[in-house]
């Protein structure tokens, strides 16, 4: 197996994307990197959803703690986002226009509250042009109790990506 990492960003307390990252941790031994942004986004779920559409409206891309510095050990890169505003989240929208994916391996997680995966893949595509993406995977919330055996299953689908 190649070497993978899992990046991803999860702002909510329930953590769906950060649990989703877990388990494909547990089932790859990937390493993970979880993103943060300087200014945390608003704790309440109001205030968090107007600021997100606000930073939409004014194309306004947060700050990030950190990225990661080298992709160079890496083949393969899992990156996970909750869906926000039926797109990938501003913090890992940030983080796409600032690493480079060229020639690496791209396989799309994300967590959504019940209007699906959105415009997540298609962005991801035009952004990340130089990158190879496979099948991405959708949750609900967690995920549920079926999470493991459809990772695994995507995991296997994607055989050729790892
Ligand atoms: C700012 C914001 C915008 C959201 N927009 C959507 C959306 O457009 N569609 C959807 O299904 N869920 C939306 N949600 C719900 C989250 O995608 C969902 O709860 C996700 O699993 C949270 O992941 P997390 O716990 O890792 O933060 C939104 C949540 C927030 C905070």
């Amino acid at each position: 197996m190649t070497k993978s990492l899992i990046i991803y960003y999860s702002w909510s307390e329930a953590a769906n994307t950060k649990h989703i990252a877990e388990i494909i941790r547990q089932q790859t031994e990937a390493d993970v990197f979880r993103v943060k942004t300087v200014k945390p986004y608003p704790d309440t779920y109001a205030a968090c959803v107007a600021k997100a559409g606000m930073d939409i409206l004014s194309s306004t891309l947060p700050e990030l703690q950190k990225i990661p510095a080298d992709l160079n050990d890496y083949d393969t890169i899992f990156l996970g986002t909750p869906i926000w505003w039926g797109n990938m989240s501003q913090p890992i929208k940030s983080l796409v226009k600032q690493v480079d994916f060229s020639g690496k391996k791209l396989l799309p997680f994300c967590t959504h509250g019940g209007g699906g995966k959105g415009k997540y893949l298609a962005k991801l595509s035009e952004t990340c042009k130089g990158a190879i993406i496979g099948t991405g995977i959708a949750f609900l919330k967690n995920g549920g109790p079926e999470a493991e055996t459809q990772i695994s299953d995507w995991l296997k689908q994607n055989g050729n990506m790892l």
